[in-house]
Protein backbone atom coordinates (compact mmCIF):
# COMPACT_ATOMS: atom_id res chain seq x y z
CA UNK A 1 0.00 0.00 0.00
CA UNK A 2 1.32 3.52 -0.68
CA UNK A 3 1.56 6.05 2.05
CA UNK A 4 -0.73 8.49 2.00
CA UNK A 5 -3.56 6.53 0.10
CA UNK A 6 -6.64 6.39 1.55
CA UNK A 7 -7.40 3.32 2.71
CA UNK A 8 -9.55 3.57 5.66
CA UNK A 9 -8.13 2.23 8.46
CA UNK A 10 -8.00 2.58 12.01
CA UNK A 11 -6.91 6.60 13.33
CA UNK A 12 -3.97 4.36 14.60
CA UNK A 13 -3.18 3.00 11.40
CA UNK A 14 -3.72 6.06 9.15
CA UNK A 15 -1.66 8.03 11.76
CA UNK A 16 1.09 5.44 11.24
CA UNK A 17 0.89 5.61 7.44
CA UNK A 18 1.50 9.25 7.43
CA UNK A 19 4.32 9.14 10.23
CA UNK A 20 6.31 6.71 7.60
CA UNK A 21 5.27 8.88 4.67
CA UNK A 22 6.43 12.03 6.77
CA UNK A 23 9.52 10.12 7.31
CA UNK A 24 10.29 7.83 4.64
CA UNK A 25 13.51 9.70 3.10
CA UNK A 26 15.50 9.95 6.32
CA UNK A 27 17.96 7.57 6.98
CA UNK A 28 17.13 4.70 9.53
CA UNK A 29 13.21 5.96 9.29
CA UNK A 30 12.14 3.65 12.19
CA UNK A 31 13.36 5.27 14.91
CA UNK A 32 11.82 8.32 14.38
CA UNK A 33 8.78 6.92 13.81
CA UNK A 34 8.43 5.08 16.77
CA UNK A 35 9.44 8.53 18.68
CA UNK A 36 6.35 10.39 16.68
CA UNK A 37 3.88 7.00 17.96
CA UNK A 38 4.86 7.11 21.00
CA UNK A 39 4.90 10.97 21.22
CA UNK A 40 1.13 11.40 19.67
CA UNK A 41 -0.47 8.54 21.31
CA UNK A 42 1.63 7.71 24.69
CA UNK A 43 2.97 4.34 23.36
CA UNK A 44 3.61 1.85 21.05
CA UNK A 45 1.01 -0.12 20.60
CA UNK A 46 1.85 -3.43 18.99
CA UNK A 47 -0.70 -3.08 16.42
CA UNK A 48 1.86 -1.07 14.58
CA UNK A 49 4.43 -3.90 13.68
CA UNK A 50 2.77 -5.36 10.80
CA UNK A 51 2.11 -1.78 9.35
CA UNK A 52 5.33 -0.71 9.77
CA UNK A 53 7.15 -3.52 8.53
CA UNK A 54 4.89 -3.35 5.13
CA UNK A 55 5.26 0.20 4.66
CA UNK A 56 9.45 0.03 5.47
CA UNK A 57 9.89 -3.46 4.02
CA UNK A 58 11.29 -4.93 7.00
CA UNK A 59 10.02 -8.05 8.71
CA UNK A 60 8.00 -8.20 11.79
CA UNK A 61 10.96 -9.23 13.72
CA UNK A 62 13.00 -6.61 12.88
CA UNK A 63 10.49 -3.59 13.60
CA UNK A 64 9.46 -5.65 17.43
CA UNK A 65 12.92 -6.15 17.57
CA UNK A 66 13.86 -2.14 17.39
CA UNK A 67 10.90 -1.57 20.34
CA UNK A 68 12.02 -4.29 22.34
CA UNK A 69 15.54 -3.08 22.63
CA UNK A 70 14.68 0.85 23.22
CA UNK A 71 13.42 0.79 27.07
CA UNK A 72 11.77 3.75 25.93
CA UNK A 73 9.22 2.78 24.18
CA UNK A 74 6.10 2.00 25.88
CA UNK A 75 4.05 -1.17 25.05
CA UNK A 76 0.55 -0.29 26.52
CA UNK A 77 -0.78 2.95 27.78
CA UNK A 78 0.78 4.70 31.21
CA UNK A 79 -1.28 5.04 33.85
CA UNK A 80 -2.67 8.72 35.31
CA UNK A 81 -0.05 9.08 36.79
CA UNK A 82 3.67 8.15 34.94
CA UNK A 83 7.17 7.90 36.45
CA UNK A 84 9.95 8.03 34.39
CA UNK A 85 13.65 7.43 36.47
CA UNK A 86 17.08 8.46 34.57
CA UNK A 87 19.26 5.53 35.25
CA UNK A 88 22.29 6.58 32.76
CA UNK A 89 25.85 6.61 34.02
CA UNK A 90 25.40 10.71 35.53
CA UNK A 91 22.35 10.48 37.23
CA UNK A 92 23.52 6.69 38.60
CA UNK A 93 26.98 8.36 40.11
CA UNK A 94 24.53 11.20 41.90
CA UNK A 95 22.36 8.03 44.03
CA UNK A 96 19.94 6.91 40.85
CA UNK A 97 19.75 3.12 42.31
CA UNK A 98 19.01 4.25 45.81
CA UNK A 99 16.34 6.45 44.32
CA UNK A 100 15.49 3.23 42.16
CA UNK A 101 15.03 1.18 44.67
CA UNK A 102 13.08 3.39 47.09
CA UNK A 103 10.58 4.45 43.97
CA UNK A 104 9.82 0.61 43.09
CA UNK A 105 8.76 0.13 47.47
CA UNK A 106 6.56 3.03 47.24
CA UNK A 107 5.00 2.10 44.02
CA UNK A 108 4.99 -1.63 44.98
CA UNK A 109 6.25 -2.30 41.33
CA UNK A 110 9.09 -2.76 39.11
CA UNK A 111 10.40 -0.95 36.34
CA UNK A 112 7.92 -1.33 33.73
CA UNK A 113 4.93 -2.18 36.01
CA UNK A 114 2.37 -0.36 37.30
CA UNK A 115 1.18 0.17 40.65
CA UNK A 116 -1.61 -2.37 42.34
CA UNK A 117 -3.90 0.65 42.71
CA UNK A 118 -3.58 1.16 39.03
CA UNK A 119 -2.26 4.68 39.63
CA UNK A 120 1.09 5.06 38.80
CA UNK A 121 3.43 3.54 36.00
CA UNK A 122 7.19 3.31 36.38
CA UNK A 123 9.76 3.44 33.88
CA UNK A 124 13.01 3.73 33.60
CA UNK A 125 15.06 6.29 30.61
CA UNK A 126 18.73 6.61 30.05
CA UNK A 127 19.70 10.43 30.25
CA UNK A 128 16.87 13.19 30.30
CA UNK A 129 20.09 15.47 29.28
CA UNK A 130 19.91 17.00 33.09
CA UNK A 131 23.00 15.26 33.91
CA UNK A 132 24.71 17.93 35.90
CA UNK A 133 21.53 17.68 38.17
CA UNK A 134 21.08 14.11 38.44
CA UNK A 135 19.22 11.90 39.99
CA UNK A 136 16.84 12.97 37.77
CA UNK A 137 12.97 11.86 37.94
CA UNK A 138 10.38 13.09 35.57
CA UNK A 139 6.70 13.35 36.65
CA UNK A 140 3.30 13.40 34.28
CA UNK A 141 5.96 15.28 32.28
CA UNK A 142 7.60 17.25 34.14
CA UNK A 143 11.82 16.82 35.13
CA UNK A 144 13.31 17.45 38.49
CA UNK A 145 16.59 17.05 39.65
CA UNK A 146 18.52 16.15 42.47
CA UNK A 147 15.26 14.27 43.30
CA UNK A 148 16.27 12.46 46.83
CA UNK A 149 13.79 9.79 48.33
CA UNK A 150 12.05 12.21 50.63
CA UNK A 151 11.99 14.83 47.52
CA UNK A 152 10.73 12.12 45.59
CA UNK A 153 7.47 11.73 47.87
CA UNK A 154 6.87 14.88 47.92
CA UNK A 155 6.86 15.30 44.46
CA UNK A 156 4.68 12.18 43.49
CA UNK A 157 1.89 13.46 46.63
CA UNK A 158 1.95 16.70 44.45
CA UNK A 159 1.20 14.64 41.04
S1 LIG B 1 22.37 10.83 33.16
FE1 LIG B 1 20.45 11.22 34.06
S2 LIG B 1 19.79 12.97 33.01
FE2 LIG B 1 21.61 12.44 31.99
Amino acid sequence: MTPGATTGGSPLEQYVRSAVAAHRADRGALLPILHDIQATFGYVDPAVVPILADELNLSRADVHGVISFYHDFRKSPAAGTHVRVCRAEACQAAGAEQLVAHVKDRLHTDIGGTSPDRGTTLDQVFCFGNCALGPTVEINGRISGRVTPQRFDALLDKA
